[in-house]
């Protein structure tokens, strides 16, 4: 928990909330603002602030003085701990290499490898940290933290720990992913079969063990040209599906793997990237309620121009989250709002739907939509009060960071 943390029980008046983020107890009268209240933690009510109940009259009161109110952002795709940068990677692609080109050249996913296992948990901590801090900042309450820059049993597991230390510290829902199958590790690189025995190990040996430490909410695959076959994503899930853990997929990013189709057959929490899903993967994510996770940071940053089929998964129904996918390659970003910004104007989401991506689809894609990415009573209390006129304003700004109030885990982390 932060230093300077107080606890947030009150009754707090005088809010404006966004409507598709809020389920109030008592309707909210047009113009009408609004109050939340907060004992133990909870939120334990939502309403007009003339109707609060008269058994919280004796609690401490906050004046939200008209402020905007939120639900806690949810950042529900990053590649948080690892050592090391990619900026050379950057000049490079400026130069003319492709991502892959760059990952062929023994750069990309196994530059961060060799600096990640160089690092030790204390280093790789105080780097996550000042990530998360950032991210922190701007109101995220949630967060998936992703291992994958390890690829061996020891330093996966250095970067669950990590993960999980980072939500102890700061009093932050942390949920852990698996990828040991992110890339091949490099000591298995070149051999015949080496594919093949890599997944063997994530399977037998890698996860069953983090699992057993309870490190480990989900499971995830990179398939792709670069990364694994469907035939590897499948015998992946299967290992998780035996452990009891919900599976997601880095899925059609640079190519069609027919990928979300076999993770909505696994019943995947999410398909991320999906700039090349098809029509197929589509009916079957929403008949399997898998959200698509959309990383406009990795689009941009590789200056992608094949659009995920935004208007085909609205017209589906899918729910679409927004990430940030932060991670040394390819999004080394550290502004969700930002990335909400991007869902916008490079992907034509709505100003609703992506504020719904980074807090009410994005805890579905972690499977914590009964507990975030909602004002509701009977959640634990995470909100930001923004100092905006508009709901608009969250996805218009961009490279700015107004000053704003958040409460998350029932403490007041600022403002
Ligand atoms: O989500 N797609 C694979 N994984 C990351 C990139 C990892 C890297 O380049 O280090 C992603 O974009
Ligand atoms: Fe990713």
């Amino acid at each position: 928990m932060e230093p300077n943390a107080t606890s947030a029980d009150g009754v707090w008046r005088n809010l404006r909330p966004i409507p598709e983020l809020t389920a109030c107890d008592r309707a909210l009268p047009a113009g009408e603002l609004a109050a939340l209240v907060v004992q133990g933690g909870l939120l334990r009510w939502a309403g007009p602030t003339g109707a609060v109940p008269a058994a919280y009259a004796a609690l401490p009161q906050w004046d939200g003085g008209g402020a905007l109110a939120m639900p806690g952002l949810v950042d529900c795709h990053t590649h948080l701990v690892y050592g090391g940068q990619r900026a050379h990677e950057f000049a490079m692609r400026l130069a003319g290499a492709t991502y892959e080109e760059v990952a062929m050249a023994g750069g990309g996913i196994a530059s961060s490898v060799r600096a990640t296992r160089e690092a030790s948990e204390d280093e790789l901590f105080a780097l996550a940290e000042q990530r998360l801090q950032a991210l922190l900042a701007e109101g995220v309450c949630a967060i998936e933290i992703k291992s994958g820059y390890g690829l061996a049993l020891a330093h996966e597991r250095k970067q669950l720990r990590v993960a999980r230390r980072l939500g102890e510290v700061y009093g932050v829902t942390v949920r852990t992913t698996f990828l040991g199958a992110h890339a091949l590790p490099p000591e298995y690189a070149g051999q015949p079969g080496g594919s093949q025995d890599y997944i063997d190990r994530v399977c037998h040996e890698m996860l069953p063990a983090l699992a057993a430490e309870g490190l480990v909410d989900a499971v995830d695959v990179f398939c792709e040209r670069i990364a694994f076959t469907l035939a590897e994503t499948e015998q992946v899930f299967r290992a998780a599906q035996a452990l009891g853990l919900p599976v997601k997929l880095h899925a059609e990013q640079l190519s069609d793997m027919g990928g979300a189709t076999l993770a909505a057959r696994y019943g995947a929490l999410s398909c991320d990237h999906i700039e090349h899903l098809s029509a197929e993967g589509i009916a079957a994510m929403k008949a399997a309620g898998t959200v698509a996770v959309l990383l406009p940071g990795a689009y941009y940053t590789l200056r992608d121009t094949h659009l995920p089929p935004i208007a085909q998964l609205r017209a589906a129904g899918v729910p679409m989250a927004v990430s940030t996918d932060h991670n040394p390659g390819t999004s080394p970003c550290l502004s969700l709002l930002l990335m909400a910004n991007m869902a916008c104007t490079l992907f034509r989401l709505t100003v609703p739907e992506a504020l719904m991506g980074i807090t009410t689809h994005a805890a579905r894609a972690l499977g914590l939509q009964d507990t975030h990415g909602l004002l509701a009573a009977g959640r634990p209390a995470n909100f930001v009060l923004w100092p905006f006129a508009e709901a608009a304003e969250l996805a218009y700004w961009f490279g700015h960071q107004p000053a704003r109030t958040i409460v998350r885990q029932g403490q007041v982390v600022q403002g």
